[in-house]
């Protein structure tokens, strides 16, 4: 005889239902054509999340939907090639493509980023305006832009790709004073956005983030052996941007198990 469900195994069998329409979250990665941003589109998407990625390399961002859909055949990645240099001068373009794609946006992912090991006193102004125009004012605009979209969720998440580097007390380098101090501006960008933004149920956090054997790192310091692959970091950013807005509003928090 079939015996009477109680009723906590009646929510019980409803729950696993109940949390998968939850958790299907709409996202806006930068910088996703390799790197950290390319492994974090790929974990997000293989969880069957809905995802923009943005980078400028065409046919990186083509390969990465053939990653993702041997990875998850109904996986639902749209591409954005474009230079977030052109954020300003192309002002709609962005959110016309967001809201084609996305009703609301549930996280955004400010990755992308620029390095530059020049000595301080050789830095021009072209590479210091494209440090800045990459590390801060394009996350800056783009969440401007897609606040409205942001404003749509119920619980959003902004989550800023800082470094260690760009944080106070940290070690620093020769070198990075334009990388760190653009990454340091978008720290505090951070801690203003979640008092700000407060009112619109929008998290807002900064992950500074040590080494990870990625080309920029490669490229900055030839031989430098990382504690972390970009596919490790990838998956503790990715639980972040899902989770860490339960813990954290305006945070700057260090990841990382060694300086740089
Ligand atoms: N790797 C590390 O050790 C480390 C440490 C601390 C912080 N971080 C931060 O982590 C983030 C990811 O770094 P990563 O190591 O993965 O770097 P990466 O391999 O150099 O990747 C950088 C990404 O940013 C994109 N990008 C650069 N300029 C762009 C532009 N003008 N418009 C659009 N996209 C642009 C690149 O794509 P396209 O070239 O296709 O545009 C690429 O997908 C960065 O914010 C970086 O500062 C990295």
């Amino acid at each position: 005889m079939p015996c009477k469900k109680t009723k906590k195994q009646k929510s019980e069998s409803i729950k696993p239902k109940l949390q998968l329409i939850l958790f299907i979250m709409n996202i806006f990665i930068t910088g996703a054509s390799q790197g950290i941003g390319r492994e974090l589109v790929k974990k997000l998407a293989k969880e069957n999340h809905r995802i923009i990625a943005l980078s400028r390399n065409e046919e990186k961002l083509e390969s990465l939907v053939r990653d993702c859909k041997a990875l998850n055949k109904v996986s639902k990645l749209e591409t954005i090639p474009f230079d977030l240099r052109d954020l300003k001068s192309n002002t709609h373009f962005i959110v016309q493509r967001t809201e084609e794609t996305f009703s609301n946006l549930d996280i955004l992912i400010n990755n992308a980023g620029f390095l530059t090991t020049e000595p301080f006193s050789q830095i021009s102004d072209e590479i210091l305006s494209k440090t800045m125009e990459i590390n801060f004012f394009a996350p800056f605009i783009l969440i401007q832009q897609l606040l409205p979209l942001l404003r749509k969720s119920k619980n959003a998440h902004i989550v800023n790709i800082g470094s260690m580097g760009g944080i106070n007390g940290s070690s620093k380098f020769s070198g990075l004073s334009a990388y760190s101090s653009s990454k340091g501006a978008l720290a505090i960008l951070s801690e203003c956005l979640a008092e700000e933004l407060e009112e619109d149920q929008i998290s807002c956090n900064y992950l500074a983030l040590g080494a990870v054997q990625t080309e920029m790192l490669s490229n900055a310091f030839p031989g430098y052996e990382a504690p972390l692959n970009p596919k490790e970091m990838a998956e503790f950013i990715a639980d972040f941007a899902l989770n860490g807005n339960r813990y954290f509003n305006g945070k700057i928090l260090p990841v990382s198990v060694s300086t740089p």
